[in-house]
């Protein structure tokens, strides 16, 4: 982050606009708004600049502004278009002891002016950082749609609670947690529907009811995808938005763990293979010690909390000691590698049914009887196989399964760094071997990774599917 942000207060104070343009205007608009004394100078002000004219807290100067005019001002805009005019002011309002800003002059600014959206008293800022300000004004645009007009008022009609929020739940957390039940509960719900009579009456019975429903603690079981944090369902996002501590391990992705609430705590349990940092043991009894705070606690894991990802045993201890629990599924491995390799995992023509198995049962590689998986007409997808893949296949081909049999291994999948190595049965190893692949890796076995590259999905290379169909009868 290159600027701070910060919101000023100017109401009262002077703020300078030189100026009779457009952009100027704006300045002029949005130093208004916020309360400023605004004085104007250009000596022929342009058409939008003069709607303001008349303001009783604007003063228009028919003139360039001159040294003196800084004295006591705040804030300083450039919005001539002259250069001269542009490092007078600048130099001027500097010595005063202004904060400058000159429109498209980087060198001349103190602070850069971000895109805003507006819903009184909520005040939206999006900055940049001034390397792509049409992304801020994009980002804008989507947020005006977003926004219910509404949120503005109910921001108003929630701070007249402030100060009885503030005694029924003098517990900082818990107050909080209360604000949230507020806004996305009932309350809130039944103001946004133009409601404000009931909204009321809920209000109160909340606050009758004080923090006796907020001193439990809870375990939320989050699926975070497969790493693409576009993957993450509206449900994870919310609770990663309302946690007060989350436990996540080495599957779930930073740009997943940067949208949890910034003043949540985060702690990292680990869990690669082989080098765990905490124990199965050690995470459920810090989740079950945490919830027993009081806290409400995430624990966000790869993929789908409840496909190979130890969900269930996890959630057998907190259950035991009668901590709520709630569950939310996640796009498991199999089908987001699935998606973005361009993979189906079942077709008409190619397959009817699919097996997601896994590689490493508690006791090391599993003996899986193959000539039950790997056969016509069905797709087996391995989890947990990379290190395990040359035992994989030597059993699969010891009992039988066709040598040629196709195979995928899809390593990060949804990721930006996805790598597909495609193969049969009896060589996949040894590519593996040589593509170094770092895992996570997936391995898809079966006819349909023949459509690879054939069904133009994006990270589908068609030229492996070359490779494929003249290096395999199949
Ligand atoms: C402990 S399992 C967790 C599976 C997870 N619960 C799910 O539903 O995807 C870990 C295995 O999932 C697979 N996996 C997870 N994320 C992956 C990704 N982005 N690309 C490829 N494989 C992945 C790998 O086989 C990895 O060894």
């Amino acid at each position: 982050m290159d600027y701070l942000p910060i919101f000023l207060e100017v109401a009262g104070k002077r703020v300078i606009v030189d100026g009779g343009t457009t952009v100027a205007a704006r300045r002029v608009e949005r130093a208004l708004n916020a309360g400023a004394l605004v004085e104007v100078f250009d000596p022929d002000p342009g058409e939008e600049v003069r709607r303001f004219l008349g303001h009783e807290r604007l003063t228009h100067h028919a003139r360039v502004p001159v040294e003196a005019d800084f004295d006591g001002c705040l804030v300083a805009y450039g919005a001539s278009e002259e250069a001269e005019r542009d490092t007078l002011l600048h130099r001027a309002a500097k010595a005063a002891g202004a904060l400058v800003n000159v429109a498209d002059e980087k060198s001349y600014c103190d602070f850069i002016t971000p895109s805003v959206v507006e819903r009184e008293p909520i005040t939206i800022a999006i900055s940049t950082g001034g390397a792509a300000p049409v992304i801020a004004r994009i980002l804008r645009a989507r947020m005006e749609a977003m926004l219910p007009a509404a949120y503005g008022r109910l921001a108003l009609f929630l701070a007249k609670f402030r100060g009885r929020i503030y005694e029924a739940v003098p517990n900082g957390r818990n107050r909080r947690r209360f604000w949230e039940n507020l806004i996305e509960g009932p309350v809130g719900d039944a103001f946004l529907a133009g409601e404000e009579g009931l909204a009321e009456e809920r209000l109160h019975e909340d606050l009758a009811r004080g923090s006796a429903d907020l001193r439990h603690g809870e375990v939320w079981l989050v699926g975070a995808g497969p790493g693409d944090p576009d993957l993450l369902t509206f449900k994870a996002l919310r609770m990663m938005q309302h946690a007060d501590v989350v436990l996540y391990d080495r599957l779930v992705g930073d740009g997943i763990i940067d949208l949890v609430r910034r003043d949540a705590e985060r702690i990292f349990v680990g869990k690669k293979p082989n080098a765990h940092t905490m124990t199965q043991r050690e995470i459920t009894d810090l989740m079950i010690e945490r919830a027993q705070r009081g806290e409400r606690v995430l624990r966000l894991k790869g993929g789908d909390p409840f496909i190979f990802g130890r969900g269930g045993e996890e959630l057998e201890d907190v259950a035991a000691h009668g901590i709520p629990v709630e569950v939310v599924p996640g796009i498991t491995a199999a089908a987001g590698c699935g998606a973005a390799a361009g993979i189906p995992l079942t077709h008409r023509d190619h397959a009817q049914s699919c097996v997601f198995i896994t590689a490493h049962g508690a006791g090391g590689v599993l003996d899986h009887d193959w000539t039950r998986y790997a056969r016509k007409g069905q797709t087996v997808v391995v989890y947990m196989g990379l290190n395990a893949l040359g035992e994989v296949t030597k059993r699969a081909l010891t009992q039988g399964v066709e040598p040629d049999m196709p195979v995928a291994v899809i390593d990060n999948g949804t990721r930006l760094d996805q790598r597909v190595i495609l193969g049969r049965l009896d060589d996949i190893e040894a590519k593996v071997a040589e593509a170094e692949l770092p895992g996570p890796a997936l391995i898809v076995i079966g006819h349909v990774v023949t459509l690879y590259g054939a069904l133009g999905v994006k990270g589908s290379r068609p030229e492996h599917q070359m490779e494929l169909k003249a290096g395999h009868a199949l």
